[in-house]
Protein backbone atom coordinates (compact mmCIF):
# COMPACT_ATOMS: atom_id res chain seq x y z
CA UNK A 1 0.00 0.00 0.00
CA UNK A 2 1.56 3.34 0.60
CA UNK A 3 5.70 4.09 -0.07
CA UNK A 4 6.89 5.67 2.65
CA UNK A 5 10.58 5.89 3.82
CA UNK A 6 10.93 3.87 6.97
CA UNK A 7 12.62 5.56 10.06
CA UNK A 8 14.39 3.74 12.67
CA UNK A 9 15.90 5.11 15.73
CA UNK A 10 19.59 4.00 15.88
CA UNK A 11 21.30 2.36 19.18
CA UNK A 12 24.56 4.15 20.51
CA UNK A 13 27.46 4.20 18.13
CA UNK A 14 25.96 2.60 15.05
CA UNK A 15 27.68 0.57 12.38
CA UNK A 16 27.17 -0.78 9.44
CA UNK A 17 26.16 1.90 7.72
CA UNK A 18 26.88 2.73 3.76
CA UNK A 19 26.30 6.37 4.34
CA UNK A 20 26.40 8.72 7.01
CA UNK A 21 24.92 11.92 6.61
CA UNK A 22 25.64 14.60 9.18
CA UNK A 23 23.54 17.85 9.27
CA UNK A 24 25.89 20.85 10.29
CA UNK A 25 25.01 24.83 11.14
CA UNK A 26 26.44 27.17 9.51
CA UNK A 27 29.86 28.40 11.48
CA UNK A 28 29.54 25.47 13.84
CA UNK A 29 31.78 22.06 14.27
CA UNK A 30 29.39 19.08 13.31
CA UNK A 31 28.20 17.28 16.98
CA UNK A 32 29.19 13.80 16.52
CA UNK A 33 28.59 12.87 20.06
CA UNK A 34 26.49 9.86 19.04
CA UNK A 35 28.47 8.63 16.03
CA UNK A 36 31.29 5.78 16.28
CA UNK A 37 35.00 7.03 16.82
CA UNK A 38 36.67 6.71 13.33
CA UNK A 39 33.23 8.34 11.57
CA UNK A 40 33.51 11.08 14.04
CA UNK A 41 36.85 11.79 13.12
CA UNK A 42 36.04 11.75 9.64
CA UNK A 43 33.24 14.49 10.22
CA UNK A 44 35.86 16.64 12.15
CA UNK A 45 38.29 16.30 8.73
CA UNK A 46 35.51 16.90 6.26
CA UNK A 47 34.19 20.26 8.74
CA UNK A 48 38.26 21.25 8.60
CA UNK A 49 38.90 21.22 4.93
CA UNK A 50 39.36 24.62 3.40
CA UNK A 51 35.99 26.50 2.49
CA UNK A 52 33.98 24.82 4.46
CA UNK A 53 31.50 26.97 5.67
CA UNK A 54 27.76 25.01 6.50
CA UNK A 55 25.73 27.03 4.55
CA UNK A 56 22.25 25.08 3.26
CA UNK A 57 22.93 22.48 0.56
CA UNK A 58 26.84 22.66 0.84
CA UNK A 59 28.63 19.10 0.91
CA UNK A 60 31.88 17.76 2.43
CA UNK A 61 32.47 14.14 1.23
CA UNK A 62 35.11 11.92 3.35
CA UNK A 63 35.22 7.87 3.23
CA UNK A 64 36.31 5.73 6.27
CA UNK A 65 38.03 2.72 5.32
CA UNK A 66 37.77 -0.99 6.64
CA UNK A 67 35.90 -3.49 6.59
CA UNK A 68 32.91 -1.86 5.25
CA UNK A 69 33.63 1.56 3.58
CA UNK A 70 31.56 4.29 5.11
CA UNK A 71 31.01 7.31 3.20
CA UNK A 72 30.70 10.58 5.22
CA UNK A 73 29.02 13.47 4.27
CA UNK A 74 28.43 16.63 5.99
CA UNK A 75 25.42 18.61 4.60
CA UNK A 76 25.36 22.77 5.75
CA UNK A 77 21.85 23.18 7.38
CA UNK A 78 22.69 26.95 7.35
CA UNK A 79 22.80 29.48 10.25
CA UNK A 80 20.92 28.07 13.19
CA UNK A 81 18.92 31.05 13.54
CA UNK A 82 17.33 30.66 10.04
CA UNK A 83 16.37 27.36 10.37
CA UNK A 84 12.96 26.89 10.96
CA UNK A 85 10.40 23.75 10.07
CA UNK A 86 10.19 24.29 6.48
CA UNK A 87 13.45 24.82 5.88
CA UNK A 88 14.49 21.88 8.06
CA UNK A 89 11.73 19.76 5.73
CA UNK A 90 13.42 20.86 2.49
CA UNK A 91 16.78 19.85 3.77
CA UNK A 92 15.61 16.15 4.23
CA UNK A 93 13.74 15.77 1.40
CA UNK A 94 17.12 16.96 -0.96
CA UNK A 95 19.28 15.28 1.40
CA UNK A 96 17.60 11.37 1.12
CA UNK A 97 17.03 12.38 -2.78
CA UNK A 98 20.74 12.43 -3.38
CA UNK A 99 21.71 9.51 -1.33
CA UNK A 100 18.76 7.66 -2.93
CA UNK A 101 20.33 8.77 -6.33
CA UNK A 102 24.26 8.19 -5.01
CA UNK A 103 22.95 4.28 -5.05
CA UNK A 104 23.53 4.44 -0.88
CA UNK A 105 21.36 1.61 0.94
CA UNK A 106 21.76 1.74 4.36
CA UNK A 107 21.99 5.42 5.61
CA UNK A 108 22.46 6.86 8.66
CA UNK A 109 21.88 10.34 9.87
CA UNK A 110 23.12 12.78 12.60
CA UNK A 111 21.57 16.06 13.37
CA UNK A 112 23.05 19.13 15.71
CA UNK A 113 20.46 19.39 19.06
CA UNK A 114 17.89 21.73 17.37
CA UNK A 115 14.98 22.91 19.31
CA UNK A 116 12.89 22.23 16.09
CA UNK A 117 13.51 18.26 16.44
CA UNK A 118 13.75 18.07 20.38
CA UNK A 119 11.64 16.20 22.45
CA UNK A 120 7.92 14.32 22.10
CA UNK A 121 6.79 16.93 19.24
CA UNK A 122 10.31 17.39 17.33
CA UNK A 123 10.68 13.90 16.91
CA UNK A 124 6.73 13.44 15.63
CA UNK A 125 7.99 16.23 13.01
CA UNK A 126 11.06 14.78 11.99
CA UNK A 127 10.50 11.23 11.66
CA UNK A 128 6.95 12.47 9.85
CA UNK A 129 8.99 14.26 7.45
CA UNK A 130 11.46 11.73 6.92
CA UNK A 131 9.09 8.99 6.17
CA UNK A 132 6.87 11.60 3.97
CA UNK A 133 9.78 12.46 2.07
CA UNK A 134 10.17 8.72 0.32
CA UNK A 135 5.94 9.19 -0.57
CA UNK A 136 5.55 7.75 -4.37
CA UNK A 137 2.28 6.94 -5.99
CA UNK A 138 3.61 4.88 -8.69
CA UNK A 139 1.35 1.99 -8.32
CA UNK A 140 0.19 2.48 -11.70
CA UNK A 141 3.91 2.33 -13.70
CA UNK A 142 4.07 -0.88 -15.61
CA UNK A 143 7.98 -0.29 -14.19
CA UNK A 144 8.20 1.95 -11.03
CA UNK A 145 11.37 3.69 -11.22
CA UNK A 146 14.39 2.71 -8.90
CA UNK A 147 16.64 4.92 -7.10
CA UNK A 148 14.67 5.37 -3.42
CA UNK A 149 15.25 4.61 -0.14
CA UNK A 150 13.87 1.84 1.70
CA UNK A 151 14.93 3.08 5.25
CA UNK A 152 17.22 5.25 6.95
CA UNK A 153 18.27 5.32 10.99
CA UNK A 154 18.57 8.21 13.32
CA UNK A 155 20.86 8.96 16.06
CA UNK A 156 18.39 9.70 19.14
CA UNK A 157 20.06 13.29 20.74
CA UNK A 158 21.38 12.69 24.22
CA UNK A 159 19.09 12.78 26.96
CA UNK A 160 16.12 11.37 27.77
CA UNK A 161 14.73 9.14 25.04
CA UNK A 162 11.55 8.06 25.78
CA UNK A 163 9.17 11.32 24.51
CA UNK A 164 11.68 10.85 21.88
CA UNK A 165 10.45 7.08 20.79
CA UNK A 166 7.04 8.22 21.88
CA UNK A 167 7.50 10.92 18.95
CA UNK A 168 9.43 8.38 16.44
CA UNK A 169 6.15 5.84 17.08
CA UNK A 170 3.14 8.32 16.73
CA UNK A 171 5.30 9.85 13.73
CA UNK A 172 5.15 6.77 12.02
CA UNK A 173 1.22 6.28 12.50
CA UNK A 174 0.80 9.86 11.26
CA UNK A 175 2.87 9.77 8.11
CA UNK A 176 0.93 6.54 7.73
CA UNK A 177 -2.16 8.53 7.95
CA UNK A 178 -0.64 11.42 5.09
CA UNK A 179 -0.15 8.38 2.92
CA UNK A 180 -3.30 6.77 2.78
CA UNK A 181 -5.17 10.02 2.05
CA UNK A 182 -2.49 10.62 -0.61
CA UNK A 183 -2.93 7.43 -1.78
CA UNK A 184 -6.76 8.05 -1.87
CA UNK A 185 -7.00 11.01 -3.82
CA UNK A 186 -3.96 10.66 -6.11
CA UNK A 187 -6.26 6.92 -7.25
CA UNK A 188 -8.07 8.21 -10.49
CA UNK A 189 -11.48 8.81 -11.07
CA UNK A 190 -12.22 5.61 -13.56
CA UNK A 191 -10.87 3.60 -10.47
CA UNK A 192 -12.14 5.78 -7.62
CA UNK A 193 -15.85 6.18 -7.82
CA UNK A 194 -18.19 6.73 -5.16
CA UNK A 195 -18.53 3.19 -4.20
CA UNK A 196 -14.73 2.35 -4.75
CA UNK A 197 -14.23 5.27 -1.93
CA UNK A 198 -16.99 3.51 0.25
CA UNK A 199 -15.36 0.20 -0.46
CA UNK A 200 -11.65 1.86 0.89
CA UNK A 201 -13.64 3.27 3.91
CA UNK A 202 -15.36 -0.53 4.53
CA UNK A 203 -11.29 -2.12 4.28
CA UNK A 204 -10.35 0.16 6.84
CA UNK A 205 -13.34 0.10 9.10
CA UNK A 206 -13.14 -4.00 9.09
CA UNK A 207 -9.22 -3.73 9.91
CA UNK A 208 -10.21 -0.88 12.60
CA UNK A 209 -12.77 -2.53 14.04
CA UNK A 210 -15.16 0.54 13.11
CA UNK A 211 -19.08 1.06 12.72
CA UNK A 212 -19.66 1.40 9.47
CA UNK A 213 -23.00 2.38 7.24
CA UNK A 214 -23.13 3.26 3.54
CA UNK A 215 -26.47 4.56 1.93
CA UNK A 216 -26.90 4.29 -1.59
CA UNK A 217 -29.24 6.00 -3.96
CA UNK A 218 -32.59 4.11 -2.28
CA UNK A 219 -31.55 4.98 1.37
CA UNK A 220 -30.22 9.02 0.22
CA UNK A 221 -34.16 8.85 -1.40
CA UNK A 222 -35.58 7.73 1.72
CA UNK A 223 -33.82 10.10 4.16
CA UNK A 224 -34.37 12.80 2.02
CA UNK A 225 -30.77 13.53 0.80
CA UNK A 226 -31.86 15.99 -1.82
CA UNK A 227 -27.93 17.80 -2.64
CA UNK A 228 -25.94 14.10 -2.63
CA UNK A 229 -28.75 13.00 -4.77
CA UNK A 230 -29.11 16.12 -6.97
CA UNK A 231 -25.21 15.99 -7.72
CA UNK A 232 -24.56 11.98 -8.16
CA UNK A 233 -27.39 11.65 -10.50
CA UNK A 234 -25.62 12.58 -13.94
CA UNK A 235 -23.21 10.21 -13.22
CA UNK A 236 -23.44 6.64 -14.31
CA UNK A 237 -21.35 5.80 -11.17
CA UNK A 238 -24.16 6.63 -8.19
CA UNK A 239 -23.60 8.48 -5.04
CA UNK A 240 -22.28 7.15 -1.90
CA UNK A 241 -22.90 9.04 2.01
CA UNK A 242 -20.59 6.87 4.21
CA UNK A 243 -20.56 7.18 8.27
CA UNK A 244 -18.37 5.89 10.49
CA UNK A 245 -18.24 5.98 13.92
CA UNK A 246 -15.32 4.69 16.24
CA UNK A 247 -13.36 5.64 19.94
CA UNK A 248 -14.78 6.03 23.63
CA UNK A 249 -14.26 9.19 25.78
CA UNK A 250 -16.64 11.52 26.99
CA UNK A 251 -15.61 14.08 24.42
CA UNK A 252 -17.38 13.62 20.65
CA UNK A 253 -15.57 14.73 17.25
CA UNK A 254 -17.37 14.59 14.11
CA UNK A 255 -15.48 14.81 10.01
CA UNK A 256 -17.23 15.63 7.20
CA UNK A 257 -15.58 15.96 3.99
CA UNK A 258 -16.55 16.91 0.53
CA UNK A 259 -16.10 13.44 -1.77
CA UNK A 260 -16.15 14.16 -5.04
CA UNK A 261 -14.38 11.82 -7.46
CA UNK A 262 -14.73 14.17 -10.11
CA UNK A 263 -15.97 17.59 -11.18
CA UNK A 264 -16.72 18.70 -14.33
CA UNK A 265 -18.71 21.23 -12.92
CA UNK A 266 -21.91 19.39 -14.99
CA UNK A 267 -24.23 21.30 -16.48
CA UNK A 268 -22.29 24.40 -15.86
CA UNK A 269 -19.56 22.72 -17.35
CA UNK A 270 -15.53 23.85 -16.22
CA UNK A 271 -13.19 24.73 -19.51
CA UNK A 272 -11.07 22.36 -20.77
CA UNK A 273 -7.68 23.52 -19.38
CA UNK A 274 -6.42 22.00 -15.96
CA UNK A 275 -9.80 19.76 -15.50
CA UNK A 276 -7.92 16.85 -14.95
CA UNK A 277 -7.03 18.29 -11.76
CA UNK A 278 -10.42 18.01 -10.06
CA UNK A 279 -9.53 13.96 -9.83
CA UNK A 280 -8.13 15.70 -6.22
CA UNK A 281 -11.99 17.24 -5.55
CA UNK A 282 -12.37 14.23 -3.27
CA UNK A 283 -9.27 15.27 -1.34
CA UNK A 284 -11.89 16.39 1.71
CA UNK A 285 -12.86 12.76 2.34
CA UNK A 286 -9.82 11.03 1.54
CA UNK A 287 -8.42 13.50 4.55
CA UNK A 288 -11.14 12.55 6.48
CA UNK A 289 -10.53 8.74 5.71
CA UNK A 290 -6.83 9.24 6.91
CA UNK A 291 -7.44 11.02 10.05
CA UNK A 292 -9.74 8.39 10.80
CA UNK A 293 -7.34 5.72 10.36
CA UNK A 294 -4.73 7.83 12.44
CA UNK A 295 -7.17 8.60 15.01
CA UNK A 296 -7.74 5.14 15.57
CA UNK A 297 -3.83 3.98 15.28
CA UNK A 298 -3.25 6.56 18.02
CA UNK A 299 -5.85 5.22 20.23
CA UNK A 300 -7.02 8.89 20.61
CA UNK A 301 -9.33 8.84 23.59
CA UNK A 302 -12.62 10.50 22.06
CA UNK A 303 -15.54 9.50 20.55
CA UNK A 304 -15.39 10.36 16.58
CA UNK A 305 -17.73 10.22 13.68
CA UNK A 306 -17.00 10.36 10.27
CA UNK A 307 -19.36 11.33 7.36
CA UNK A 308 -18.73 10.91 3.56
CA UNK A 309 -20.64 12.41 1.07
CA UNK A 310 -19.26 10.82 -2.12
CA UNK A 311 -20.50 11.93 -6.05
CA UNK A 312 -19.43 12.41 -9.63
CA UNK A 313 -20.38 15.80 -10.64
CA UNK A 314 -21.43 15.05 -14.84
CA UNK A 315 -23.58 16.43 -17.42
CA UNK A 316 -25.93 14.51 -18.29
CA UNK A 317 -29.44 13.77 -19.17
CA UNK A 318 -30.28 12.82 -15.48
CA UNK A 319 -27.91 15.59 -14.27
CA UNK A 320 -29.69 18.27 -11.64
CA UNK A 321 -29.38 21.51 -13.78
CA UNK A 322 -29.48 25.34 -13.02
CA UNK A 323 -33.21 26.08 -11.38
CA UNK A 324 -33.77 23.43 -9.95
CA UNK A 325 -35.24 23.43 -6.81
CA UNK A 326 -33.50 20.64 -4.00
CA UNK A 327 -34.61 19.96 -0.41
CA UNK A 328 -31.60 18.84 1.61
CA UNK A 329 -32.19 16.68 4.70
CA UNK A 330 -32.63 19.44 7.01
CA UNK A 331 -35.46 20.56 4.96
CA UNK A 332 -34.03 23.35 4.13
CA UNK A 333 -34.18 23.96 -0.20
CA UNK A 334 -31.90 25.27 -2.02
CA UNK A 335 -31.83 26.79 -5.77
CA UNK A 336 -29.33 25.54 -7.56
CA UNK A 337 -27.86 29.14 -9.70
CA UNK A 338 -24.83 26.83 -10.74
CA UNK A 339 -24.29 22.55 -10.79
CA UNK A 340 -20.71 23.66 -10.36
CA UNK A 341 -21.13 24.49 -7.01
CA UNK A 342 -21.48 21.09 -5.92
CA UNK A 343 -19.37 20.78 -3.07
CA UNK A 344 -22.26 22.72 -0.83
CA UNK A 345 -24.74 20.57 -2.23
CA UNK A 346 -23.25 17.33 -0.86
CA UNK A 347 -21.76 18.58 2.37
CA UNK A 348 -25.25 20.02 2.92
CA UNK A 349 -26.75 16.82 3.58
CA UNK A 350 -23.62 15.21 5.33
CA UNK A 351 -23.22 17.98 7.94
CA UNK A 352 -27.12 18.02 8.89
CA UNK A 353 -27.04 14.23 9.29
CA UNK A 354 -23.92 14.99 11.72
CA UNK A 355 -24.71 18.02 13.36
CA UNK A 356 -28.36 15.87 14.09
CA UNK A 357 -26.06 13.61 16.20
CA UNK A 358 -25.23 16.98 18.42
CA UNK A 359 -21.19 16.34 18.39
CA UNK A 360 -19.17 18.56 20.71
CA UNK A 361 -17.12 19.36 17.50
CA UNK A 362 -17.39 19.34 13.88
CA UNK A 363 -15.23 20.01 11.54
CA UNK A 364 -15.22 19.66 7.53
CA UNK A 365 -12.90 19.63 4.90
CA UNK A 366 -13.67 20.46 1.57
CA UNK A 367 -11.78 21.80 -1.92
CA UNK A 368 -14.55 23.96 -2.01
CA UNK A 369 -13.93 27.37 -3.96
CA UNK A 370 -11.52 28.76 -6.53
CA UNK A 371 -11.93 32.19 -4.48
CA UNK A 372 -10.06 30.62 -1.26
CA UNK A 373 -7.17 29.87 -4.01
CA UNK A 374 -7.31 33.28 -5.19
CA UNK A 375 -7.31 34.80 -2.08
CA UNK A 376 -4.83 32.42 -0.41
CA UNK A 377 -2.54 31.18 -3.23
CA UNK A 378 -2.18 27.56 -2.96
CA UNK A 379 0.13 27.20 0.24
CA UNK A 380 -2.90 27.31 2.54
CA UNK A 381 -6.68 26.44 3.66
CA UNK A 382 -8.80 28.66 4.68
CA UNK A 383 -10.32 28.70 8.11
CA UNK A 384 -14.21 29.60 9.25
CA UNK A 385 -15.31 29.36 13.06
CA UNK A 386 -17.85 31.23 14.80
CA UNK A 387 -16.01 29.91 17.94
CA UNK A 388 -12.86 31.71 18.45
CA UNK A 389 -11.37 29.01 20.97
CA UNK A 390 -11.87 26.08 18.05
CA UNK A 391 -10.09 28.69 15.62
CA UNK A 392 -7.18 29.13 17.59
CA UNK A 393 -6.50 25.59 18.76
CA UNK A 394 -6.87 24.45 14.93
CA UNK A 395 -4.48 27.48 13.80
CA UNK A 396 -1.82 26.11 16.65
CA UNK A 397 -1.89 22.91 15.60
CA UNK A 398 -1.56 23.65 11.78
CA UNK A 399 1.33 25.47 13.04
CA UNK A 400 2.68 22.09 15.27
CA UNK A 401 2.01 20.32 11.83
CA UNK A 402 4.12 22.53 9.79
CA UNK A 403 0.77 23.32 7.28
CA UNK A 404 -0.53 26.69 6.38
CA UNK A 405 -4.31 27.69 7.67
CA UNK A 406 -5.38 31.32 7.60
CA UNK A 407 -8.73 32.23 9.75
CA UNK A 408 -11.20 34.20 6.94
CA UNK A 409 -14.57 36.02 8.44
CA UNK A 410 -17.83 34.63 7.95
CA UNK A 411 -19.56 38.26 8.32
CA UNK A 412 -23.40 38.19 7.97
CA UNK A 413 -23.02 40.01 5.09
CA UNK A 414 -21.86 36.63 3.24
CA UNK A 415 -24.95 34.64 4.61
CA UNK A 416 -27.37 37.22 3.09
CA UNK A 417 -25.94 37.02 -0.17
CA UNK A 418 -26.99 33.12 0.16
CA UNK A 419 -30.54 33.26 0.56
CA UNK A 420 -33.12 32.42 -2.10
CA UNK A 421 -35.32 34.04 -4.25
CA UNK A 422 -37.86 30.67 -4.45
CA UNK A 423 -35.86 28.38 -2.24
CA UNK A 424 -34.43 28.61 1.51
CA UNK A 425 -31.06 28.95 -0.10
CA UNK A 426 -29.13 29.41 -3.38
CA UNK A 427 -26.41 27.75 -3.95
CA UNK A 428 -24.24 30.69 -5.21
CA UNK A 429 -23.89 34.35 -4.29
CA UNK A 430 -21.91 37.46 -5.91
CA UNK A 431 -18.81 37.53 -7.60
CA UNK A 432 -16.75 38.85 -4.88
CA UNK A 433 -15.87 36.91 -1.46
CA UNK A 434 -16.38 33.05 -3.00
CA UNK A 435 -15.17 31.26 -0.21
CA UNK A 436 -16.73 33.03 2.45
CA UNK A 437 -20.56 33.65 0.85
CA UNK A 438 -19.69 29.28 0.50
CA UNK A 439 -19.04 29.01 4.15
CA UNK A 440 -21.93 31.00 5.34
CA UNK A 441 -24.05 28.88 3.05
CA UNK A 442 -22.58 25.53 5.16
CA UNK A 443 -23.27 27.52 8.28
CA UNK A 444 -27.27 27.47 7.42
CA UNK A 445 -26.14 23.35 8.45
CA UNK A 446 -24.27 22.80 11.40
CA UNK A 447 -27.41 23.42 14.04
CA UNK A 448 -27.02 20.91 16.71
CA UNK A 449 -22.95 20.51 16.87
CA UNK A 450 -21.63 22.42 19.99
CA UNK A 451 -18.88 24.28 17.69
CA UNK A 452 -18.15 23.91 13.92
CA UNK A 453 -15.22 24.71 11.89
CA UNK A 454 -14.87 24.80 7.98
CA UNK A 455 -11.51 24.20 5.94
CA UNK A 456 -11.66 25.09 2.39
CA UNK A 457 -8.31 22.73 1.37
CA UNK A 458 -8.98 24.07 -2.68
CA UNK A 459 -5.44 25.52 -2.66
CA UNK A 460 -3.17 23.05 -0.67
CA UNK A 461 -5.06 19.53 -1.07
CA UNK A 462 -2.70 18.87 -3.99
CA UNK A 463 0.23 19.95 -5.96
CA UNK A 464 -0.27 20.90 -10.05
CA UNK A 465 1.66 19.42 -12.90
CA UNK A 466 3.91 22.31 -13.12
CA UNK A 467 5.63 20.90 -10.26
CA UNK A 468 6.83 17.77 -11.85
CA UNK A 469 8.84 16.25 -8.23
CA UNK A 470 5.69 17.45 -6.19
CA UNK A 471 3.04 16.88 -8.22
CA UNK A 472 -0.22 15.39 -6.52
CA UNK A 473 -1.68 14.82 -3.50
CA UNK A 474 -0.33 16.37 -0.41
CA UNK A 475 -3.04 14.77 2.44
CA UNK A 476 -3.44 18.56 3.40
CA UNK A 477 -5.65 18.61 7.30
CA UNK A 478 -4.20 14.94 8.31
CA UNK A 479 -1.48 16.19 10.00
CA UNK A 480 -2.95 19.62 11.75
CA UNK A 481 -6.01 17.61 12.67
CA UNK A 482 -4.60 14.76 14.52
CA UNK A 483 -2.20 17.01 16.34
CA UNK A 484 -5.13 18.94 17.69
CA UNK A 485 -6.71 16.02 18.77
CA UNK A 486 -3.48 14.92 20.30
CA UNK A 487 -2.95 18.61 22.36
CA UNK A 488 -6.74 17.24 23.00
CA UNK A 489 -5.57 14.20 24.58
CA UNK A 490 -2.33 15.58 26.77
CA UNK A 491 -0.01 14.34 24.21
CA UNK A 492 2.24 16.98 22.35
N1 LIG B 1 -14.07 21.87 -6.88
C1 LIG B 1 -14.27 23.24 -7.17
C2 LIG B 1 -13.32 24.16 -6.40
C3 LIG B 1 -11.86 24.04 -6.73
C4 LIG B 1 -11.24 24.97 -7.54
C5 LIG B 1 -11.08 23.07 -6.15
C6 LIG B 1 -9.90 24.91 -7.78
C7 LIG B 1 -9.72 22.98 -6.41
C8 LIG B 1 -9.13 23.91 -7.22
C9 LIG B 1 -15.69 23.64 -6.79
O1 LIG B 1 -16.64 22.64 -6.89
C10 LIG B 1 -16.12 24.72 -7.72
O2 LIG B 1 -16.23 24.46 -8.88
N2 LIG B 1 -16.36 25.90 -7.18
C11 LIG B 1 -16.78 27.01 -7.97
C12 LIG B 1 -17.86 27.73 -7.22
C13 LIG B 1 -18.58 28.77 -8.03
C14 LIG B 1 -19.38 28.12 -9.13
C15 LIG B 1 -19.47 29.57 -7.12
C16 LIG B 1 -15.58 27.92 -8.16
O3 LIG B 1 -14.76 28.04 -7.25
O4 LIG B 1 -15.45 28.47 -9.26
MN1 LIG C 1 -17.45 22.48 -8.82
ZN1 LIG D 1 -15.98 20.74 -6.70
Amino acid sequence: MTKLLKTRLAKEKPTGHDLVLVGCLEREAPETGGLPTPVAAAARRAAGRGGWSGKRGQTSTVQVGGKSPTTVVLRGLGRRARLDRRALKRWLGEATRVAAADGFRRPLLALPALQLTAGFSGALFLFRELALSGYRFDGFLKKPPGGRLRDIRVVAPPGDLAPYQDGWRAAGKVAEAIGFARDLANTPPNVATPEWMAEQARGLAAERGMEIEVLGTEELEKRGMGGILAVGGGSANPPRLVRLEWGSGDRSVSFVGKGVTFDTGGISIKPGANMDEMKFDKSGACAVLGIAQGAADLELPFRFRAYLPLAENMPDGRAYRPSDIVRCYNGKTVEVLNTDAEGRMILADALAWAAEEKPDDLVDFATLTGACVIALGQHGAGLFSHHDDLAADLLAAAGEANEYLWRLPLWPEFGEEMKGLHGDLQNIGVRWGGANSAAAFLSNFVRGARRWAHLDIAGPAYVGRGNKRAFGATGYGVGLTLAWLMTGAGRS
